[in-house]
Parts: structure tokens; sequence; C-alpha cells
């Protein structure tokens, strides 16, 4: 039997994000594999250069970078017959929570290594967060074309630091200047590098099997080499098993060079044939296929456009279920409103233009003037909610305040508009008129204070207070929580969407607080 139009849409999308160290190449390999999609012709226009460590003169680099950050977070391309969506996520560490939530609307991930350096923090951090939901992984070992460490002893890393098993697909042969390319262990070819390809799709050549005696002309002594390796690779490395990948068990790992552009077409290849077609999600009462016709997703992100000629906010949801159509109506979950959107902004090629029709596992553009919030599912009627979208609780706080103590009600506007954005996340004591920021990264702080200039007209000032962390409280039995909110009054807060929070000035009271109340659940993240 056929499937239908609307089937065989679905199961073209494979969306997924770059999870990677800083400068280990996540730049330059989106750069290549939309060239590879044909979305821009010449590579080396996604972004400027990044800010480095956090400093006050990289406030305007960071400006600049969320400016054109709409339009590239999210691209859509065409790969062979497939279509793949690429989502992309904050370089910076102090927006990890962006790339959390980033992380949960994606089918798969890739990994991108430095190779000279092996497995680093942040990709340790990020690969903790693909685990929470299984997601299946495919590993890039990048700069081929620099001195790397021992592959052996790489994918020993990954699968000793990282806990997943390492399957090779490619096989580097040298390195660095004497870099000759790669042999592919599944199509039996060794394709060989040309350098100077990097802004190009180059047609390298290809040589059939490893025995073939043209081997040793192309690359020398090389050509033994690799067949002694392979012979030992071949019988200690696990063979990919697709069932694995799929689980999260097991990672293809392809080597190559970003910047040279070499090695990159092998991974996408590895990602339309292997990588999973959009996945069910949970909600709150069942599981939503995206087979199931009737149109359903969630808010993973809102991002403000900086762009002086869009001034709007975009909430990015990802479709779980149907088909968008232009002009639909929605049902927003949360509001139990209806609402009529004509004007969804989709990626294709980086580009904002207005979408016709979506499908499960695209992402499209909600203009957002502030009624829609991160977490947010919409629907056609239908009441459920998308779960297993995390707020994590702040680490750093700070006081703020107005120089001009009329715009107190602008102030409050805006903090609670960008904590929905879950720019910032904003407390109010219920014992006095303090404003607490609370932020992941100590950059949210400068970004909050811009933003409240820019768009809210509010100056204003942090001061510092002595706040430690901050736990969401949950209890069952309302009498006990009531009970709760009347003895710690003075410790106990509201966020952004009303929560009930406890802040604690020191760890020790946040121990002594938890050992008072056993009936109160204190919770380092929420969700939305
Ligand atoms: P990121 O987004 O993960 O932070 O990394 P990005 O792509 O920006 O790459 C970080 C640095 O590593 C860049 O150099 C980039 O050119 C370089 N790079 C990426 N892939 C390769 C590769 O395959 N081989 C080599 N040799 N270098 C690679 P930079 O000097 O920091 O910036 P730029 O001046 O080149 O832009």
């Amino acid at each position: 039997m056929t499937e239908s139009p609307f089937i065989q849409e679905v199961n073209k999308r494979r969306t997924f994000a770059i999870i990677s160290h800083p400068d280990a190449g996540k730049t330059t390999i989106t750069e290549k594999v939309l060239l590879y999609g044909q979305a821009i012709q010449k590579a080396g226009t996604v972004k400027g250069k990044k800010s480095g460590q956090h400093a006050k003169s990289d406030w305007m680099e960071m400006e600049k970078e969320r400016g054109i950050s709409v339009t590239t977070s999210v691209m859509q391309f065409p790969y062979r017959d497939e279509l793949v969506n690429l989502l992309d996520t904050p370089g910076h560490e102090d927006f990890s929570e962006d790339t959390y939530r980033t992380l949960t609307a994606v089918d798969s991930c890739l990994m991108v290594i430095d190779s000279a350096k092996g497995v680093e923090d942040r990709t340790i951090k990020l690969m903790e967060v693909t685990r929470l939901r299984d997601t299946p992984i495919i590993t890039f070992m990048n700069k081929l074309d620099r001195e790397i460490r021992d592959p052996i002893e790489l994918m020993d890393e990954v699968e000793d630091v990282l806990k997943i098993a390492c399957a090779p697909i490619t096989w580097p042969i040298g390195m660095g200047k004497e870099f000759k390319g790669v042999y592919h262990l599944l199509r039996d070819e060794v394709i060989l590098f040309q350098q100077g390809m990097g802004h190009t799709i180059a047609d390298n050549r290809v040589i059939k099997g490893l025995d073939n005696p043209e081997l040793d002309e192309a690359i020398g002594d090389y050509a033994e080499e690799l067949r002694e390796m392979m012979e030992l690779v071949q019988g200690a490395a696990h063979e990919f098993d697709l069932e694995m990948f799929l689980a999260g068990e097991l990672t293809p790992v392809f080597f190559g060079t970003a910047l040279a552009n070499f090695g990159v077409d092998h991974m996408l290849d590895g990602l339309v044939d292997w990588a999973p077609k959009p996945q069910p999600r949970a909600t709150n009462e069942r599981q939503v296929t995206p087979q199931e016709d009737k149109f359903s997703g969630f808010v993973f992100k809102i991002q403000a456009n900086m762009d002086p000629k869009h001034r709007d906010r975009i909430a990015f949801l990802r479709i779980c279920s149907g088909k968008y159509e232009k002009g639909m109506k929605m049902h927003q979950v949360r509001t139990g409103k209806d609402v009529r959107i004509s004007d969804a902004l989709t990626f294709l090629a980086g580009d904002r233009e207005a979408v016709e029709e979506a499908y499960p596992g695209d992402i499209i553009g909600l203009h957002n003037h502030g009624s829609i919030r991160i977490g947010d599912s919409f629907t056609v009627g239908e009441k459920v909610s998308f779960t297993g979208i995390p707020n994590f609780a702040p680490e750093l706080f700070r006081r703020i305040r107005l120089k001009d103590p009329l715009k107190q009600k602008q102030l409050l506007k805006g903090l609670v508009q960008l904590s929905e954005e879950g720019a910032v996340q904003v407390f109010r004591p219920l014992t006095n008129n303090d404003l607490i920021v609370g932020a992941v990264g100590v950059l949210q702080f400068d970004v909050v204070v811009h933003r409240l200039k820019a768009e809210y007209n509010v100056d204003a000032i942090y001061e510092a207070i002595s706040v430690s962390t901050a736990r969401w409280c949950e209890c069952d039995d309302e009498r006990k929580l009531a009970e709760f909110r009347r003895k710690a009054e003075s410790n106990l807060a509201l966020d952004g969407s009303d929560s009930l929070t406890y802040i604690a000035p020191t760890m020790v009271n946040l121990s002594l607080a938890e050992e008072r109340y056993p009936d109160i659940k204190f919770l380092k993240t929420r969700e939305h």
C-alpha cells in the first residue's frame, strides 16, 4: 500500500541539533551542511565571529549575533530526497538553558568533537541532556587537517566518558598536512581528500575496494597501513547497529574536516539514512504520534527579534502531529483561547518567509506579542499539554532596581515577559517589593538590562543580594502548603508564572528548610 502524501511528508523529515564544546566547529559544519543543502551558494555566511569570554565589550557582538539568530535559529534544507531541519543552539555557555530546551525539540543530534582535544566539558553536559530522551547521536570527529589524537584513543574516550558505543563508519588516512582522506567501512571505498575545496562541493576521487592496487598508487605506504588498521578495527570496534543507534546506545562515527569541507557529506548521508523521522511526543494525557492528522505542537523557544524592521518576538513551535496550514485556527491549551495563525514563518534556506504548510518535525515561527510562553502547547482543540520542556533553577541572583522609580509597572511587565521567553527568571518575594532576577549564566543579566532599555524604555541597575539558590515548591496537600507558605513566608517568592519558590540565602538554609518541611517538594527543575 502506498503511503498518503501526508505520511510521505512526515517520513521525509529529519530534525536535529548540533552538540559540541565551543570551538569544536559547530558553526563551520553548519555552513557546510547548508552548502550541501544548497541553501546558500557559498558557505561562510551563517554568522559573524562569536563573542569570546564574558566582558562588557562583548555586548555589541552579542546583539549582532542575536539580531540575525532568528533567521539562523532553524535552517531547513533538502538533502537527497529528504528534508532536514537543523536547529541552532546558542554558542555561549551562559545560554545553555536555551540549548537544553532546543534539544527537546529534535529527534537526533550531531556531536562534533575537536579531534585534537577529544571529549570536552560542554559536550559531556549536553550528552547528559540528550540522555533524558535517549536521543540518537551521530558523531563527527573534526579537524583532521590538523595534528589530531589517535582515532582509536578518541573513540575509547567517547565510549568511556560518554558511555556510548562507537561504530566507525569512516576511518581517517593520515592527518594534518598528510591527511589523505577516509575509508568508508560500509561502502568499502576510499574517498581521497583534496585541499582548497572548503567553499565548494568537491568531486572527490573514489577508489573502490581496499585491495584495489589503485590505492597504493594514490596514497603510497598509507595503503598498506590502512589495510592492517582495518583488520584491527573491524575486529575490535563495534559494527553499526541501527537499533542500538535509535535507542541512543551506539553512535556512528565519521572523520573529516569541516573547514576543508571533507566528510560532511558522509555524515549527512548517515543522517538521512539512519536518523529517526519525527518521533512521538509525550503529553500529560497520552502520547501524540506524528502520523495523527490533527495538528499539535509545543513552543520550546522564544526569541526577540532585534532586527529593527521586525520588532516582534518569534515563538518557535515544533509540530508534533498533523499539518499546519496558513490561516488555520489553533487552540492555545494553557489559556484556552483559539487563535487564527495566518503568518507563521518557516526558515527554508535560512530566510524568513511565509509558510503555506508545514509538517511534523518542522519548526514554525509564530509572531508573539507577549501571549505565548515557553512550554505552551497548541492543538486544534484537544486539551493536552506536551511535557518535558524544562526550566532550571538559577544559580546567580541579583536585585534589580530602577533608576526612575515611576516605571515600576513597566519594569515588572518587562521582567515577566522576559522570563516567559526564558531569557531570565524573576522572583517577587511575598514579604517585600524587591524584584530578584535569577540567571543560569552571567551574560543573561546584561541581556536583560539591555533589553529592558531597548524594548520597555526602562533604565534598571543591579545590586548584589545574598541568595545562593532557589527551588520551586510543590505539595499535594493544600493545607500543608498553606501552612508552609505562612511559616516560611520570609523566604518565599513568586516566579514569573506565579509559581511558589523558596529563595535560599545559603545552601545550609535550604537543607534545613528541606528537613523542616518534609512534605514539601523542593524542585531544582520545573516544567513549563
Ligand atoms: P564553534 O561554532 O563550535 O564554536 O566553532 P567554529 O565553527 O566557530 O570553529 C572554531 C574554530 O575552529 C574556527 O577558527 C574555525 O575556523 C576552526 N575550524 C573549524 N573546523 C575546522 C577544521 O576542520 N580544521 C581546522 N583546522 N579548523 C577548523 P577560528 O580561528 O577561531 O575562527 P576563524 O577566524 O577561522 O573564523
